[in-house]
């Protein structure tokens, strides 16, 4: 199985591609690198360029006939940013037609910390769309019951509050988070956690890895992405 992941430079789609990579699945990157970096498809297919341009896309899927699906992480992701420009985040959201699409939705691989959130490992997350990309067509097209977009939201089903996130934080390292209690973002609600049942029937998963795992596996990752920076003398 050969797949397209749009936005494949980046923090989710880099991982995803990493999983799909895993379990022998090949991958073609579409990314502009507006946020991305090209030393995280590193040995990957890249085509640099934007979601909508039509020729590119044309170029893309003449070059590898065998792309089966794409997967789309190619996105502008600051909150406070959408809400100041929210026409520039439309026309990159309204950028793709799906014909039969699954629609992961989750809340923060470990990182990101605004209000009452679900947070689940970066790598489980991954896992859920390599699990979705091998059960794509029953889950659009094949048995009964099948819907050609289906919205799915991968995760732990349990919210963190934010002092629970620093808790755990401090108990993963050992040392005091420094922290300044301020006002929310712009575009940040107060508390989202979704209803994973979908999730378990449909992709047949349960996320296998703790939030403390994934605290303790952040600092490992910014390392390497300091490495891979500094080699290629950005910071
Ligand atoms: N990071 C999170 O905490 C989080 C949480 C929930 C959902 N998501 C979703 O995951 C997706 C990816 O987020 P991320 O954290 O990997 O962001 P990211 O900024 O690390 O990655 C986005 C990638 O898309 C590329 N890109 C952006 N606009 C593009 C365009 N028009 N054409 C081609 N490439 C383009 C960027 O260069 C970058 O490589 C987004 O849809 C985001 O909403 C992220």
């Amino acid at each position: 199985m050969k797949v397209l992941i749009t936005g494949g430079a980046g923090f989710i789609g880099s991982t995803v591609a990493a999983a799909c990579l895993d379990e022998g699945i090949d991958v073609v990157v579409l990314d502009d690198l507006s946020t991305g970096r090209a030393e995280f498809v590193e040995g990957r297919i890249l085509y640099r360029g934007y979601i909508a341009d039509g020729e590119l896309v044309d170029r893309i899927f003449s070059d590898h006939p065998d792309v089966h699906a794409a997967l789309g992480c190619a996105a502008k992701i600051v909150v406070p940013e959408s809400v100041a420009e929210p026409l520039r985040y439309c026309e990159d959201v309204a950028a793709g037609t799906p014909l039969r699409a699954i629609s992961p939705r989750y809340f923060n691989p470990i990182g990101c910390v605004p209000g009452i959130r679900d947070h689940d490992h970066d790598h489980d997350l991954a896992r859920a769309h390599v699990a979705a990309l091998r059960r794509f067509d029953a889950i659009t097209s094949g048995d009964a019951g099948a819907a050609p977009y289906r919205p799915i939201a991968p995760g732990t089903g349990h919210g963190t509050t934010v002092f629970e996130l620093i808790r755990a934080f401090e108990n993963v390292t050992g040392e005091p988070l420094a922290t300044e209690v301020v006002g929310r973002r712009p575009g940040d609600n107060a508390g989202a956690y979704p209803d994973v049942t979908l999730a378990r029937e449909l992709l047949g998963r349960e996320p296998a890895l703790s939030i403390e795992r994934g605290i303790a596996d952040s600092p490992a990752w910014h390392a390497r992405r300091d490495l891979a920076l500094a080699a290629d003398g950005n910071d």
